[in-house]
């Protein structure tokens, strides 16, 4: 279909935003790379359409990560950012904008929405009560709280729920309460909270239900929530947070999931600045028919279609036209596990195996349904090596070499067996519904079902046969073009889930790969050498990136953190950087120094005893050229707690002490103070 300003959409994109305090995992990567593969399908259709994310930058739980680095939330989230987007482009992942929640975009949408909201009457406030930890001077999130279950006892539950029993509760309700930030016993204190009516919406969020383009699941699960009934929704959060001011205030801020969706907008809008060309209104105003839809994982769901139509239609702009939900990845037939390597980030995918691999593997089992996915890695080898590599190249690297070498590069002037090709491009209808629901697993299955064909006329033709017969050389070149056409068309069927090997394809053939072009055949046209394009995948890659994903206490040996000079680090200094996720490996825990005493035969080390929250440590700490043994008993100090153990002359040597300075009397442990305990995590 040729492309006119009639028929061409105007359509805006966005995967949910990740957030700004941890790596991107294969976990995230199902849903960025759905997402993907439908707008590089829009695109690749002639489409306007705009795909666009950010970093969920606010919150507790980024000011915490902050506060343990030592650095401020802001060089966090800028050096999060960079990580993310070289994942997310290394992935083949093109959005048109990543942006952060933490801009002045999203700011200024953030408070026109709120005082939209607001002078609507839909903005109510109410004093409540909630646990504050009086040593850290902050309210506490549920899960910064552990106690024992108000249901079973159970120790060291969470704030709102039971790993034991089930049981789901209020952390007022825990028995024994703690703050996970401290370690402190909570108080209960009253606040003033900002409450968005959800209920005033609920008429308005049935008709959106009902309008029909929300998947089967997510309606059924939007029926019960109006059945169970919608409830004022808690927008406001005290300082300390880290977040954007509620305006009219100086010590509340907008909740982080008050501002993450509008990070939607904030990213089109700084989207929008950049090319003036995009018109942000026709895409948000009341009145948009520009086309807006959201991928998300099934976890979020209530926040994106209740909450957030709600928002939208409370503050004057237009409705998403439709929420997209999918299921979670497991690996191996269960959840992602750090003990089993199995909990595979998206650097350490990268540093082992093409992404085509997982971009072909996700795209041929995603479904338009909110299943979960598994990544079965035999499978996913298999799969992959026997779709791609052995039967969708396999036909190019069967064809190409008789028309490079016997004909110069030149296709045949005529398609024999238009019948066949005929069916290729026949199939092209059916394959972009499959695409545009969202069903890739049976696109694919489409696509391999051709490339048999494909594969099965080569095989019949024997072109290897007939090439030996100098008088069946048209027949040769007949057939091989033949090949080269098929291949055509399937890696441009494929180009929205592949589009680096697209990309080879295009610089193989002389050509763009073009939806349009699928039903012109390519005839009388130099082609160039065929290279590999595409190794199989290999286990041993595999099991090397499942070893690189455990939890491995030997890895952080080569980061130059460690300041003890009887560490072999001391003598040989690094001085090459290290990741950030490298440094993220690093166990930092707050110890205190309950024994302290001369090593016999040592001339710099001290023997302390650590105590970790329960665990005692010993270990040999190079200091004795600046602490007398009994100036450090009952202080408290930072140490390496995942470092392995080593065998030293005198011991065993079970972590490191950090202490800085140049050495000699010069040296000083490090010595928190300030609510520190003993077992805390330092980040
Ligand atoms: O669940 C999450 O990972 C959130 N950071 C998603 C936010 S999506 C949007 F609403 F911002
Ligand atoms: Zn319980």
């Amino acid at each position: 279909m040729t492309k006119t300003a009639e028929n061409t959409r105007k359509i805006l994109v966005t995967s949910a935003l990740p957030y700004a305090n941890g790596p991107i995992h294969l976990g995230h990567m199902l849903e960025y790379i759905q997402t993907d593969i439908w707008v590089r399908f829009q695109k690749l259709r002639g489409h306007e359409c705009h795909y666009v994310c950010a970093d969920d930058a606010h919150g507790t739980p980024i000011m915490l990560k902050a506060q343990q680095l030592g650095i401020t939330p802001e060089a966090m989230i800028d050096q999060v950012n960079q990580e993310h987007q070289q994942d997310f482009a290394d992935f083949g992942v093109a959005f048109d904008n990543f942006h952060s929640t933490h801009s002045d975009e999203n700011r200024h949408f953030a408070e026109l929405i709120y005082n939209k909201l607001k002078s609507n009457n839909f903005i109510s406030t109410k004093v409540i009560e909630q646990l504050f930890d009086p040593e850290k001077k902050m309210f506490l999130p549920d899960r910064f709280v552990k106690g024992d279950c108000p249901s079973c006892g159970s120790e060291d539950q969470n704030g709102d729920n039971c790993d034991s029993c089930g049981a789901t509760y209020s952390p007022v309700e825990l028995k024994n309460p703690r703050s996970v930030v401290s370690g402190a016993t909570p108080v209960l204190k009253e606040s003033e909270h900002y409450f968005f009516q959800l209920p005033k919406f609920e008429q308005m969020l049935k008709d959106w239900t009902r309008s029909g383009s929300l998947q089967v699941e997510m309606a059924n699960k939007l029926a019960e929530w109006f059945e169970d009934g919608l409830r004022d929704w808690d927008i406001s959060r005290d300082a300390p947070y880290f977040g954007f001011n509620i305006p009219g205030t100086t010590d509340k801020f907008f909740y982080v999931w008050l501002d993450a969706p509008i990070g939607y907008m904030g990213s089109f809008k700084n989207l929008c600045n950049k090319n003036p060309e995009i018109d942000f209104d026709s895409f948000w105003a009341k009145d948009s028919t520009a086309e807006l839809y959201h991928f998300i994982g099934k976890d979020i769901i209530y926040f994106h279609s209740l909450f957030w139509p709600a928002m939208l239609e409370g503050a004057g702009f237009r409705k998403p036209t439709s929420v997209f939900a999918h299921g979670f990845v497991t690996v191996n037939g269960a959840k992602m596990s750090k003990s089993k390597g199995t909990f595979i980030k998206a650097r350490t995918y990268l540093e082992h195996l093409n992404p085509e691999y997982l971009r072909y593997y996700y795209g041929a089992k995603l479904t338009s349904k909110i299943d979960d996915l598994d990544l079965n890695l035999e499978d996913f080898a298999q799969r992959v090596n026997s779709d791609l590599v052995g039967k969708v190249i396999n036909i190019a690297s069967r064809c190409a070499g008789f028309v490079v070498k016997k004909f110069d590069g030149m296709l045949s002037n005529d398609i024999v067996e238009q019948a066949l090709i005929n069916e290729f491009i026949a199939a092209e209808p059916e394959i972009a519904q499959h695409y545009e629901n969202r069903d890739f697993s049976k696109a694919t299955r489409q696509i391999m079902a051709l490339a048999d064909k494909a594969n099965q006329y080569i095989a019949d033709k024997e072109p290897w046969q007939l090439v030996k017969d100098p008088t069946k050389a048209d027949e040769v070149q007949q057939v091989c073009s033949l090949g080269i056409n098929m291949f055509k068309i399937l890696t441009t069927y494929l180009k929205p889930i592949v589009p680096q090997l697209a990309e080879q394809v295009e610089a193989f053939l002389n050509i763009e790969l073009t939806w349009d072009g699928i039903s012109q055949p390519l005839t009388n046209h130099k082609i160039n050498k065929f290279k590999a394009m595409m190794q199989r995948v290999d286990m041993e890659k595999v099991n090397a990136m499942i070893e690189d994903s455990k939890d491995n206490l030997q890895a952080i040996v080569n980061t130059p953190v460690a300041l003890d000079p009887e560490s072999p680090l001391a003598k040989d200094p690094i001085s090459d950087t290290i990741s950030f996720e490298d440094f993220a490996k690093i166990d930092l825990r707050i110890v205190k120094i309950i024994k302290a005493e001369h090593v016999k035969g040592a001339d710099k080390l001290l023997r302390l005893e650590l105590d970790l929250g329960g665990e005692t440590r010993q270990v040999f700490a190079g200091i004795k050229s600046a602490y007398q043994p009994e100036q450090l008993e009952g202080k408290l100090t930072v140490m390496v707690a995942n470092l392995a153990p080593r065998k030293m002359r005198f011991g065993m040597s079970e972590g490191m002490v950090l202490a800085a300075g140049p050495g000699g009397e010069d040296l000083w442990v490090l010595n928190p103070d300030d609510g520190a305990q003993p077992g805390m995590k330092v980040k």
